[in-house]
């Protein structure tokens, strides 16, 4: 079974992801880590975010073993991420890595923006996680208050925002929700009853093919 969920920055989708792979013993693909990777690589070299030759580079030589989560998941990380994303190049060397962890045996969870709608759209179950943005930015301000990181909600706010209408106004596989997607909005759910949602969706989805 794969299981696509996608949705807008700190939407809860990587939490649900986690918890629906742990729940079902499948292997989890959070593929905003190979962007963000991308983008760590690029500043890493001395180049810029914007430059779409080095950008392409740098996804092509990515290592996909030994991600350095601490320097990865940073707000900054995140913003440069959406903006190595927005290059069709990017995607397109990033495609096949993440259709082979799909393919795996029994299946995967991944979690992303164009996951049901380019990378896997055959995927037997897809959930579009959404939130609304103010929901979101007191999220991302509580977890970057834990890990000690400095916060500041209105600028947070704003970052969500920017990363929302770039994610979802570029060309390449803009953020969207798959037309078959089941739609999980978690303003008012916290952590538990969004995953009891999502997983009443996995079953009605899987019991509807079967
Ligand atoms: O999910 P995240 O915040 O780690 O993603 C960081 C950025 O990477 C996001 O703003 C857009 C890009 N991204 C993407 O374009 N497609 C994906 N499947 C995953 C992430």
């Amino acid at each position: 079974m794969i299981i696509a969920i996608d949705g807008p920055a700190a939407s809860g989708k990587g939490t649900l992801a986690r918890r629906l792979a742990a729940h079902y013993h499948l292997p989890h693909l959070d593929t905003g880590l190979l962007y963000r990777a991308t983008a760590l690589a690029l500043l890493d070299a001395g180049k810029r975010v914007d430059d779409p030759v080095a950008a392409v580079e740098a996804a092509r030589g990515l290592a996909l073993i030994d991600f350095d989560e601490a320097r990865l998941r940073t707000r900054e990380m995140g913003e440069a991420a959406s903006v190595v994303a927005a290059f069709p190049e990017v995607r397109a060397a990033l495609v096949d890595v993440q259709r082979r962890f799909a393919a795996r045996d029994g299946g995967a969870v991944l979690d992303g923006r164009d996951i049901g709608t380019v990378i896997c759209p055959d995927a037997e179950v897809k959930i579009f996680v959404t939130a609304s943005p103010e929901t979101r930015a007191n999220r991302r301000a509580i977890e970057l208050a834990g890990r000690s990181q400095k916060v500041d909600y209105a600028s947070i706010l704003q970052d969500i925002r920017k990363r929302d209408a770039r994610d979802s106004e570029r060309g390449a596989a803009p953020l969207k929700a798959a037309e078959d997607a089941a739609i999980l909005d978690t303003s008012a759910l916290d952590v538990e009853n969004a995953f009891r949602a999502a997983l009443a969706i996995v079953e009605r989805r899987t019991s509807a093919v079967a």
